[in-house]
């Protein structure tokens, strides 16, 4: 059995807050040293440069290299190094230092899904055929690493490895050279960040090689969802059976492994990352990973610095959102200039029968339940069966070490998520410590169905719970029976935004919409890595198997779809900006389900989705190829963002990583030209403005439509744009009124420019306030 720092991560997908145990302690010691974009060319007198500062404030050249972690030096400059708090104060006075951030601890957010998402290759002028499956673009994948042998990474028919390409495939562990090829173009590990806060990386806590081979599979995961090559006859223990591929399938992978099975991932290593990623030539960075709220200001944010210098050389940079919803301001990864990803659901479902004693038949879901499907167990419930060493509470929702071993051995146990206990992964490990023979978890209803190989396990509602406890109570010999799981194509409503996946408004910067678009990351199937796989028995009595594919659920597995789709408008669009491909993306996304209904998200209540679920909507790739106009914003417009954000010059220059200028004029916090306008305080009137760029026919006329939000009024002014051969970019104001004179909640609405082809719409989120609501009387 996988040992329980193991366990943990399989399901880090869904439970990136009970792994704050990972955060920073106050006995760290590793620094990141930030000194903003790199002065010499030359990479050797960048890396003297730093190990020269270092030398000064430890006394001598010795203890500088002892204490030097990386020497940031290609993307920009700075280095990592172990010091004291007096050290890092003193470093920070030095001249050409911007900052002194200390280490984070980063934890991972966890195929049908793209056949759903309509990107297919027997699609005329579709995305697949219109960018030759994304060959030419480069998906840097930072993440748990790779398992090379995986078929998802082969490479028959991709094209060589273009001259453009710089980086390496970095040996280690069971990985060298050979384990490179036309797929995987590049290999690099990065540890050292992790080890000096941690210490040596500990193998009693479970497998883990040190190179970019991956023992967790959750990088294998993601990079296979991305640019995996096709495979036919996939599945998980037979059951989402069928063709499993990637989006891109001929996109190149370049793995950075930053995460490590047996914890989390460090920021010092992350930063060195993002350095060599855009040294090495990759056009998009795919980051699962994040760390859950209070969110660091973009100045001490190794996510936004990263990503500042990647979009500032053109690379599109996404993130998973978080999976700490259906909490409102639970968002993660927020920058502007990041693309934001939320879950969601997709068309197919695992539907389980389980049979009573009295011949009710419910149903529930699973993923394999590997239980005798022709017979009856008898049915306890863990109230029932507690331990005298345990309260009742506890044992309602089988907490380890709850249950009795005696009572439970060789039954069924009912179980009932808590408020403390929301997994039923818990409650499986529970009732196979104490020979249970399988386990029924009543939960809030929702989509993803946890995985429970080692123990038949169903999900079932709080309805269905209840009926049983019912039936319980009246029956004196208590019996159930697990049919087999099936799997269910196109017989549920779908999209929906999955229950878990975190929401808006930004708790950092409420002015930016975030998320910014939904992605399917329920119940995703895609490779593994064998190393994390238990054994499993394909039917009883045969021989074990290992797992190769698995079915994970967390903005984890939303954010490589969308990092896919980007690798995809890249090849079609070589020339187009990360603002205008993520413009692309939001203004085409979808509002609407399979049945034309507006979309759903799953939460207490279901309740009509909004832009804090899924920012734009559901991804649709096939209009991005072509939205008509697109609202693009490049480094200055980000600089002048911080600025109103507050932030003085030497707080932008941090993240810019040049001497910046703020501009007092104008209110950047409204008027950043995202493809979205949110205002969070709207006293009585507001002008906003934003621009577009005609990027679809050049003779266009565009007219304005609006949905209003409720308790305001919304005029566009001009409500016509002509375009033409040398009219390209216009501008136009939104001016937004007040109706309401009592403190308001945010209400939502849309702008519509419309060609008789094209609809490009915004969300318009506002909430309006009353200036003296907090005035004392
Ligand atoms: C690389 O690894 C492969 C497979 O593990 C092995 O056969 C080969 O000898 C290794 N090559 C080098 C140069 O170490
Ligand atoms: C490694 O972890 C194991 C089990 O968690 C523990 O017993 C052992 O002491 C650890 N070793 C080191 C060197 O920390
Ligand atoms: C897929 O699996 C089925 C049943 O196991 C087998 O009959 C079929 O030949 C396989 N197809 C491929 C392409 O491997
Ligand atoms: C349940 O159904 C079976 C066969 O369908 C029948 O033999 C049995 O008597 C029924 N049991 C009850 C309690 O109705
Ligand atoms: C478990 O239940 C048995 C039978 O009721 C009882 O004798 C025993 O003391 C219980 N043990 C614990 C630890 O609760
Ligand atoms: C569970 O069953 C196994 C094998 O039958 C036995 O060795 C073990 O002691 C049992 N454990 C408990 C907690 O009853
Ligand atoms: C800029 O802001 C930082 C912190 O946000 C502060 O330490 C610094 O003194 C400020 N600089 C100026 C020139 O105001
Ligand atoms: C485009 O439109 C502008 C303003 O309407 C006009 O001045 C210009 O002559 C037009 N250019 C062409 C090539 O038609």
């Amino acid at each position: 059995m996988a040992s329980p720092l193991i366990f943990s991560m399989l399901y880090l997908g869904l439970v990136t807050l009970q792994l704050s145990l990972f955060h920073l302690s106050a006995s760290s010691n590793v620094h990141i040293v930030y000194m903003g974009e790199k002065r010499h060319d030359e990479p050797e007198l960048v890396s003297e440069s730093h190990h020269h500062i270092l030398s000064h404030v430890l006394g001598s050249k010795e203890a500088a290299e002892e204490s030097i972690i990386y020497s940031y030096k290609h993307g920009f400059s700075g280095f990592a190094a172990v010091l004291t708090q007096t050290q890092a104060k003193h470093i920070a006075d030095f001249p050409g230092v911007v900052n002194v951030i200390p280490n984070r601890i980063f934890s991972l957010c966890t195929t049908r899904s793209w056949d759903f998402l309509q990107v297919r290759p027997d699609i005329r002028n579709g995305i697949l055929a219109q960018s030759r499956s994304g060959s030419g673009s480069i998906i840097g994948i930072m993440d748990t690493g790779i398992w090379p042998e995986s078929e998802s990474f082969k490479d028959d028919g991709m094209g060589e490895i273009p001259s453009r390409w710089r980086g390496i495939c970095q040996d280690g562990e069971q990985f060298n050279r050979s384990h490179c090829n036309r797929k995987i173009i590049g290999a690099r590990w990065y540890i050292k960040g992790y080890e000096a806060e941690f210490g040596k990386l500990n193998r009693s806590d479970g497998v883990e090689f040190l190179s970019p081979r991956d023992a967790s599979g959750h990088g294998t995961h993601t990079s296979s969802t991305a640019a995996g090559a096709l495979i036919e006859n996939a599945s998980f223990m037979g059951l989402a059976g069928g063709v499993a591929r990637g989006g891109a399938p001929s996109a190149w992978l370049a793995i950075y492994k930053v995460c490590w099975s047996t914890g989390g991932c460090s920021s010092a290593d992350l930063l060195a990352a993002f350095d060599d990623a855009i040294s090495d030539g990759v056009d998009v960075v795919s980051l699962s990973l994040g760390s859950p709220p209070p969110l660091p200001s973009y100045a001490e944010d190794v996510v936004s610095i990263g990503s500042f210098h990647a979009v500032t050389k053109g690379i599109s940079v996404v993130c998973s959102g978080g999976n700490s919803g259906p909490y409102p301001q639970s968002v993660i990864n927020t920058a502007p200039w990041i693309l934001t990803v939320a879950a969601s659901t997709i068309d197919r479902a695992f539907p389980t029968v389980i049979t009573l004693g009295n011949n009710q038949s419910l149903v529930g879901h699973a993923v394999y339940t590997g239980m005798d499907v022709n017979k009856y167990f008898p049915l306890v419930y863990g109230e029932d069966i507690a331990s005298i060493n345990a309260d009742e509470d506890t044992a309602r929702s089988c907490d380890s070490g709850s249950l009795n071993e005696t009572l439970a051995r060789g039954k069924v146990v009912l179980c009932f998520q808590s408020r403390s206990q929301r997994s039923a992964t818990v409650a499986a490990s529970t009732v196979l410590s104490v020979n249970g023979t399988g386990l029924i978890f009543a939960k809030v209803p929702t989509k993803d169905v946890s995985l429970s190989w080692s123990l038949p396990c169903v999900q079932i509602d709080f309805t269905i719970g209840t009926y049983l406890l019912t039936y319980m109570e009246a029956t004196r010999n208590p019996v159930v029976k697990f049919g087999p799981t099936r799997t269910a194509l196109g017989q549920q409503i779908s999209p929906e935004v999955a229950f878990f996946s975190s929401r808006g408004p930004s708790s950092l910067s409420p002015t930016v919409l975030k998320p910014d678009i939904a992605a399917p990351g329920v119940n995703i199937l895609a490779s593994w890595s064998p190393a994390s796989s238990p054994l499993y028995y394909d039917a009883p009595g045969t021989k074990q198997l290992q797992l190769k594919f698995k079915l994970e659920s967390g903005t984890s597995m939303s954010c490589p779809h969308i990092s896919a789709v980007v690798a995809l408008l890249k090849t079609i669009h070589p020339d187009w900006s990360p603002a205008a491909i993520n413009s692309a993306l939001i203004t085409t996304a979808s509002l609407e389900d399979a049945y034309d209904q507006s979309i759903v998200a799953e939460g207490a209540p279901h309740k009509q989705a909004d832009p804090f679920d899924y920012g734009g909507g559901h991804v649709n790739p096939n209009k991005a190829i072509s939205p008509g106009l697109v609202y693009d914003s490049g480094v200055s417009d980000y600089v002048q963002f911080l600025c109103s954000m507050g932030y003085n010059d030497t707080a932008t220059s941090l993240v810019a990583g040049t001497p910046t200028k703020c501009l007092k004029s104008t209110n950047f916090l409204v008027n950043l030209n995202l493809p979205s306008i949110t205002i969070p305080d709207l006293k009585q009137r507001l002008t906003v403005t934003r621009t577009v760029r005609n990027v679809g026919p050049e003779n266009s006329v565009y007219i304005a439509r609006i949905q209003t939000p409720a308790g305001v009024s919304v005029r566009v002014k001009p409500k016509i744009l002509r375009f033409n051969l040398t009219v390209k970019v216009l501008n136009f104001n939104v001016v937004f009124r007040s109706h309401l004179r009592i403190q308001g909640r945010y209400s939502f609405g849309n702008l519509f420019w419309e060609d008789g082809f094209h609809v490009v719409r915004i969300p318009l989120i506002v909430r309006t306030i009353i200036e003296d609501f907090y005035a004392e009387t």
